[in-house]
């Protein structure tokens, strides 16, 4: 079976890995998250982790060539061969045609690309609100807070806020999006692969729409 690849599509805070988790467990995908590989190198202290850390912390992209290297090395591992749930990849016209070639040479290609619209007004809010466990799953202290507060429900360790989740980083984040990763949405509709998603309804109910856009296509 040639290998299926999901592009989750949205600005910063939509609701993309929150998403693409879901997702990729119930089609048993593996999740791959740009933003997780950082920063994973970020806490081991590796090159790549001190390289991407001055970017990020002033909610910049990491450079293209930089960043299509780790997925390419990603996506050849073998957990990756049924394909995957790109979750913040690709992010510029560069990565979107780098990520084409790397697919062809795979043998698989982009099915489905489920954008998540939702106004910029709420995306400070969902970020400045944002917690996270250090295993990565998403909560927020409104939309979905933990059982017990800033306590991760699985495996109870601390919670945490992300350094770029201030909010004048968030507006850059979000500067940025427009400028550099917004092309993207013409450029996966060209391909009638996008999928537009209302990001505003809860969250079971996001994941059920792009569960159906999935299986339509
Ligand atoms: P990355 O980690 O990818 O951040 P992002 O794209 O800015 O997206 P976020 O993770 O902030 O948001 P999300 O859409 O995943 O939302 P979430 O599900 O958490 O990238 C970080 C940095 O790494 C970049 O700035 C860049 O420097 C670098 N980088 C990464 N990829 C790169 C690339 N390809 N090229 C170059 N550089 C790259 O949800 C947000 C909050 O909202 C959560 O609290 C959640 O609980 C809540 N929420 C989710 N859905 C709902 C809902 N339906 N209703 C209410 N609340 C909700």
């Amino acid at each position: 079976m040639a290998p299926m690849y999901i592009v989750m599509l949205g600005p910063p805070g939509a609701g993309k890995g929150t998403q693409a988790k879901k997702i990729a467990q119930n089609l048993d995908l593996v999740h791959v998250s740009t933003g997780d590989l950082f920063r994973e190198n970020l806490k081991n202290e590796t090159d790549l982790g001190k390289l991407a850390q001055q970017y990020m912390n002033k909610g910049e992209l990491v450079p293209d060539d930089v960043t299509v290297r780790m997925v390419e090395e990603r996506l050849s591992r073998p957990d990756c061969e049924l394909g995957a749930v790109l979750d913040g990849f690709p992010r510029t016209p560069e990565q979107a045609e780098a990520l084409g070639d790397l697919l062809e040479k795979l043998g698989g290609e982009v099915k489905v690309v489920p954008y998540i619209k939702v106004p910029d007004e709420d995306l400070v809010e969902r970020l400045s609100g944002r917690w996270m466990s250090p295993s990565g799953r998403v909560y927020h202290e409104k939309f979905n807070p933990p059982k017990v507060k800033w306590i991760d429900d699985v495996d109870g360790s601390e919670l945490y806020q992300r350094e770029d989740d201030k909010p004048e980083t968030v507006r850059h984040r979000i500067e940025v999006y427009n400028q550099q990763t917004a092309p993207l949405i013409d450029y996966y509709r060209s391909q009638e692969v996008l999928v537009e998603i209302d990001g505003t309804k809860p969250i079971e109910e996001v994941t059920d729409d792009i569960m159906k856009a999935i299986e339509e296509a």
